[in-house]
């Protein structure tokens, strides 16, 4: 029997996750994104994790909030994100948008691996097979010092309240992410640049490589 993983999808959007640690301000730059990628012309689409589909959403609540065995919260973010790869993911990206998600797999290597110690092979595995081995075009990490990103951060949750030593583990796992894999990956550096600056830079990268990876993303500012 064929298993859900065992081919990885293809699609014709292109697939943008924002990582890094709490207060970097990930929100503002993916909001400064949309807005100017839309005023390219192109269709955007953002999402997040936990999250961006209603059973996932409520999979989110029980996380944030709740202490739980390591290994339960590592199955639950990985059971939000095969729903949201099945029900906004894929949709978007077969629709050929440009997708803008904020966290994705590497905030579980980061998070449940580097900082909580689960081993970091298991969650590369479970990983694959909750995202049918389909990887994002381009990651951005915005990086911060951890301890002036905790400052920074509004809406704590139970991952913030770890404090400084947790977060400096996390960012420790980004960065060990990113050097198995680091094509994949830009990094801009959050306390150095305004969010108008930052989101320049990346929205410099994404107009580079986004048409060039497939002729199909969808314009719509031509349209009527
Ligand atoms: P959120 O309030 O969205 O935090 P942020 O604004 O910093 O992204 O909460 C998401 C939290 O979940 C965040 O603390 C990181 C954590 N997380 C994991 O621990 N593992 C994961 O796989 C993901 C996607 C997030």
């Amino acid at each position: 029997m064929k298993t859900r993983a065992a081919k990885s999808v293809r699609t014709s959007g292109y697939f943008v996750t924002f990582e890094g640690t709490e207060g970097a301000g990930k929100s503002t730059l993916i909001q400064l994104l949309e807005k100017r990628l839309t005023q390219a012309g192109f269709a955007v689409a953002v999402t997040r994790e936990p999250g961006g589909t209603p059973v996932a959403e409520q999979i989110r609540k029980v996380i944030l909030h709740q202490e739980m065995d390591p290994w339960t919260e590592l199955f639950l973010y990985e059971a939000a994100r095969a729903e949201h790869l099945t029900h906004s993911v894929l949709p978007a990206l077969h629709a050929g948008k440009i997708l803008l998600c904020d966290r994705f797999t590497d905030s579980t290597l980061a998070y449940q691996g580097q900082a909580r110690g689960l081993p970091w092979k298991v969650i590369q595995t479970l990983n694959h097979t909750a995202t049918r081995g389909l990887k994002p075009n381009l990651t951005v990490l915005l990086d911060i010092d951890p301890a002036k990103g905790l400052l920074r951060a509004k809406d704590p949750n139970r991952f913030e309240a770890e404090g400084v030593k947790f977060q400096t583990l996390v960012r420790k796992g980004f960065l060990k992410s990113r050097k198995e894999d680091p094509k994949r990956w830009m990094t801009v550096h959050a306390g150095k640049h305004s969010p108008e600056e930052l989101a320049d830079e990346v929205l410099a990268r994404i107009l580079k490589a986004a048409p060039a990876k497939n002729a199909v993303l969808r314009k719509v500012r031509s349209r009527g």
